[in-house]
């Protein structure tokens, strides 16, 4: 008996050693990648001030999911909160105080845009440039645009924390940090993307669902995902959507109703932005999923 108790504390004694060991590897590894600069080009572009710019930036920043984020005033929201993982909070975006507009200059906005860098070379956190380094010159401009439109918010300053558990995630990259780490600096943005319905263009638009979809829209868990959560879906022809008529996908992305008459969970598949979508958008996105290879679900 007494040998099998020894045995016990030298197995739990140990596994505590390792976990102890992972957490701190962590902590390494994470603040080494946090606090690392970048030499992301500089961002020149021209931001228009009519009306309709700044309409089309609020479009876009509608279906692109900025608003979501960022919030419908753009002042920031607590994007989430779980105790071992962490918190963390989108960025105050307007000119009111402790707001990114505030301080920043266009061109600055720019670059954190499009390649989630900092003025001061550090990497944004969790704000998925990565999905916006090949925005044209012309929708960012009208992005900032509307940026600067808004009434200023006023806010608190935030603190950003990965918490023991997120750092293990962030290590192993199961959770979404530094995102300068999977920006190609060297993209080459079109100076302007016009509408068309062509797999080019739904391409274009459609970067905005590989965050939850995956660059190769095969589906899979959600990133941060908690117990009981539902599956991103495979969006190419070896999904259920090879079955389905562009009438069903416009359905499904402007009130969530599948043709098996499931509704999206809107908590989740945020059908309640696309639903904003022009035909145009919708049409050149259906182009763009039919053109993919079918790939098994999460098959990359
Ligand atoms: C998935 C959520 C998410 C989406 C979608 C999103 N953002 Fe963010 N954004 C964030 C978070 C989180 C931060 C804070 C990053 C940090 O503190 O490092 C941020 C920061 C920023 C910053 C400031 C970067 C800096 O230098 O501190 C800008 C500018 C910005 N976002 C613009 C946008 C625009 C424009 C869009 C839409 C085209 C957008 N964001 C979409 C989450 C998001
Ligand atoms: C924030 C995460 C998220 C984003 C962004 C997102 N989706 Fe989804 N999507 C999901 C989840 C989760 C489901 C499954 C929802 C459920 O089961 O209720 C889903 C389901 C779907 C379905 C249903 C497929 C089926 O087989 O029933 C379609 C179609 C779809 N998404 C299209 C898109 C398109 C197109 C975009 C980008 C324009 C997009 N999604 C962006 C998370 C997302």
């Amino acid at each position: 008996m007494k040998k099998i108790l020894q045995w016990l504390g030298i197995i739990l004694g140990g596994l505590a050693a390792i976990i102890l060991l992972v957490i701190m590897a962590a902590m390494v590894n994470t603040n080494d990648r946090m606090n690392r600069t970048y030499d992301a080009p500089q961002v020149t572009i021209t931001i228009p001030t009519d009306k309709a710019s700044i309409e089309m930036g609020e479009h876009f920043a509608t279906i692109r999911g900025c608003l979501s984020c960022h919030g419908e005033n753009l002042g920031g929201t607590l994007l989430f909160d779980v105790g071992p993982i962490g918190t963390i909070y989108s960025d105050n975006l307007t000119e009111g105080e402790n707001g990114v507009a505030s301080t920043y200059t266009d061109a600055e906005i720019a670059r954190a845009i499009r390649y989630g860098v900092r003025p001061d070379g550090t990497s944004v956190l969790v704000m998925p440039s990565n999905e916006m380094t090949g925005i044209s010159d012309e929708e960012l401009g009208q992005l900032i645009a509307f940026i600067r439109s808004v009434p200023p918010v006023d806010t608190e300053p935030v603190t950003q924390r990965f918490a023991p558990l997120g750092r293990v995630l962030v290590m192993f990259n199961a959770l979404p940090s530094a995102t300068a780490e999977i920006v190609d600096f060297d993209t080459v943005a079109p100076a302007s993307m016009p509408p068309a319905v062509t797999a080019e263009y739904g391409e274009y638009i459609a970067i905005s669902c590989i965050g939850c979809h995956n660059p190769a829209y095969s589906g899979g868990p959600l990133p941060g995902a908690q117990e009981g959560d539902p599956l991103a879906r495979n969006l190419t022809p070896g999904g259920s959507l090879a079955a389905w008529s562009l009438e069903q996908f416009k359905t499904a992305l402007r009130t969530g109703a599948t043709p098996s008459g499931y509704v999206l969970n809107n908590e989740f598949m945020p059908w309640g932005i696309y639903s904003e979508m022009t035909d145009t958008e919708v049409e050149a996105i259906w182009q763009f999923l039919q053109s993919l290879p079918a790939r098994e679900f999460g098959e990359q």
